[in-house]
This record gives structure tokens, sequence and C-alpha cells, in this order.
């Protein structure tokens, strides 16, 4: 085989394992993909998204009796935030984003995440685990530019971004003083954590020094 043979063979072979979580293929086996990160003020909720897949001999057993853990030890002894009234939305569908409310700091650890049926579908997932950061003050946003020097009557666009870890509690983004059009956004990062967006469109005057 050629070396550029070699190499195209091995970009599929990465293709094929990063592929089969991701855009839902088949995997035939048990894993799990989640934030590496994930940040929340205490008090607060936070969302984890979170999807997974398992060996095919067990497509069967997934069914809506199954429940969803999460977990600090591998061997499930521990259960972990059981009390923050956990939201997970729909198992069957294989999806195991989870929604947490009313974080405190004793819950700032890492977590795994494990799939307990009443068969004998029970598996804590290893290949990836979620950081959680349970924090005193709200996360910072930032503004971009930070700085900025034009002329009177130059068209002025500034961005504000802040983390939005929480999906049903959104954080507030706003200007003031209001000096023209704003267009708000949610948008994903690749880890699939949220954050949102507030764009401020404005014309420059000597007044807005
Ligand atoms: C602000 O300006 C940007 C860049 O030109 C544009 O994409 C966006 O639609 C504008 N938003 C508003 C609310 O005018």
């Amino acid at each position: 085989m050629d070396e550029l043979m070699s190499k195209k063979m091995a970009g599929l072979l990465i293709f094929l394992l990063v592929g089969c979580l991701m855009h839902g293929t088949k995997c035939d086996n048990f894993k799990v993909s989640l934030p590496y990160n994930v940040q929340v003020m205490k008090g607060s909720c936070v969302t984890i998204p979170c999807s997974f897949d398992i060996k095919n001999e067990f497509e069967g057993l997934l069914t809506d009796t199954c429940a969803a853990k999460w977990v600090i030890n591998l061997d499930a002894k521990d259960p972990g935030l059981t009390d923050t009234e956990p939201v997970t939305e729909n198992l069957l569908k294989k999806d195991c984003t989870t929604t947490f409310n009313k974080m405190q700091p004793d819950h700032d650890k890492t977590y795994y995440f494990r799939l307990e049926c009443p068969s004998k579908l029970k598996w804590t997932f290893s290949n990836n685990v979620v950081n959680i950061k349970v924090t005193d003050n709200p996360p910072l946003p930032t503004l971009t530019p930070s700085t900025l020097k034009v002329k009177e009557g130059a068209f002025v666009s500034l961005t504000c971004s802040a983390p939005a870890p929480c999906l049903s509690y959104s954080p507030t983004l706003t200007w003031t003083p209001r000096l023209g059009d704003i267009q708000e956004t949610v948008q994903k990062n690749q880890d699939k954590t949220q954050f949102k967006t507030s764009i401020l469109n404005f014309t420059a005057s000597r007044l807005h020094h």
C-alpha cells in the first residue's frame, strides 16, 4: 500500500469511529457522548447534552422503563445527583440529555452516565465523563470588540456572548444605552453546550465616545 493510500485509510477509519455516535449510525458498542466540562452557578440549573449507543444485542431491552443515573464511581455504588430533580430526555431515542436543578457546591464532581433497565441491561458508560463545576458567580460574558476606534458616521456592530448552561433559563443580555438594533441568538458549541449572543448595531456619533 502506498503512503497516500494508507493515509486515506486512516482518515476513513477516524471518520467511522467518530461518525458512529455523532451521526446515529450503529456502533454495536456501549458509548456515550458528553461535554467534558460544564459550569453552573450555585442554586441554578444545568443541562448536560448527552447521547449514547448500546451493543446491538441489547437493543430490544431499551424500553421506557429504563432510567438514567449519574454516578461518581464505575461500580455505581454512589448515586450522584438524585437530589437535584433531574429531568432526562427521551432514553428510547438514545437521548440522555439531562437537566439538573438547584445545583450545590457538593455537586461539583466528575460524573459517569449509567443506564439502568429492569432487565439485565445495566451499564455505566466509561468512554466519556462530564466534569460539573459549581461556581459562586455567573460565568462572565465576553464583549467584542472590547475597544474600538471609529470615525463619526461609521457602522458599528458589537457582540456580547454568555454561556447558557441551562436550557430552561438562558441569561438575559441587556445593552445600556440601547443605541440601535439588537439581535439575539442561542448557539451551540461543538460539545453541544449552548451560549447566547446579542449583537448591537448602530451608527457611531461623537456622543458615543
Ligand atoms: C447587525 O450587523 C450584522 C453585520 O453587518 C448583520 O449581520 C446583522 O443582521 C445586523 N443585525 C441587526 C439587528 O441589524
